[in-house]
């Protein structure tokens, strides 16, 4: 299957995220991060969907179990699509988080639950880092698979992780178990600050389910046609 892209709205304010977002016609999909969110507040979601567009809001969220589900109802009554927390909360507070969006989006009277997707590792901590200053001893392998199946025990939907990684989860977890992969370049774009890229072609044959693309459409000169690029990579996959 074709994966969903998700542009990821890395803007400072609220106004150059959607004069970026209003030169697509039709609807897409976008990550909202922190920068955006704590900047604009719930408002620059508002906007958003009003505009017809989905929406991961990107917070990833960890704390004890009740402040995750109080803070994960507000986030369902906003409306969002997809949003996520930190596996390392553990599996209680991931359970706390779905019941939060579930009670979210009853509330709200809608019958879909935002989709709930954890953080298993950041892409910015390597084997050396866990160990000597996290304490967690094992490979990363291992260990972003261990976070993964506490996620899926605790009823989440998939995992942020890299396009490359997409294979393990997929057969060490679950099939249907959803993959959220960033680090998406098209061929002869600088990678920038990420390591391990992958084309959006690359990454469908890879098995992934959403790519989350900053730059690559963002800086591209015309957006539009850098998002439209990407897709037609991946539909001659
Ligand atoms: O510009 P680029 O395509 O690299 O943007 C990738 C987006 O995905 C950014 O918003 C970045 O914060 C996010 N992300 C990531 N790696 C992760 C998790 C999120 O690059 N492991």
């Amino acid at each position: 299957m074709t994966p969903t892209i998700m542009i990821a709205l890395d803007f400072p304010t609220g106004q150059k995220a959607l004069e970026f977002l209003d030169q697509f016609k039709e609807p897409v999909y976008v990550k909202v991060g922190m920068e955006l969110y704590y900047s604009e507040g719930p408002s620059i979601i508002e906007e958003i969907k009003k505009r017809g567009h989905k929406i991961f809001l990107d917070l990833k969220l960890h704390d004890i179990p009740n402040t995750v589900k109080s803070a994960m109802k507000v986030l369902a009554r906003l409306g969002v699509d997809v949003t996520n927390v930190h596996a390392a909360g553990g599996i209680k507070m991931m359970q706390a988080a779905k019941e939060g969006l579930e009670e979210g989006a009853r509330e709200r009277g809608q019958e879909e639950v935002p989709m709930l997707i954890a953080v298993t590792q950041l892409t910015s901590t390597d084997e050396e880092m866990m160990r000597s200053e996290l304490r967690i001893d094992g490979k990363m392998e291992d260990v972003v698979v261990h976070y993964a199946e506490n996620a899926r025990k605790a009823g989440l939907d998939g995992v942020v992780c890299s396009a490359w990684e997409s294979p393990m989860i997929h057969e060490r977890v679950a099939a249907d178990f959803k993959t959220i992969t960033p680090g998406i370049r098209l061929a002869g774009d600088a990678k920038g600050d990420q390591s391990r890229v992958a084309t959006p072609a690359k990454a469908k044959a890879l098995g992934s389910d959403y790519l989350v693309i900053g730059r690559s459409i963002t800086k591209a000169a015309d957006p539009v046609a850098a998002y439209r690029r990407c897709m037609e990579e991946m539909e001659n996959e």
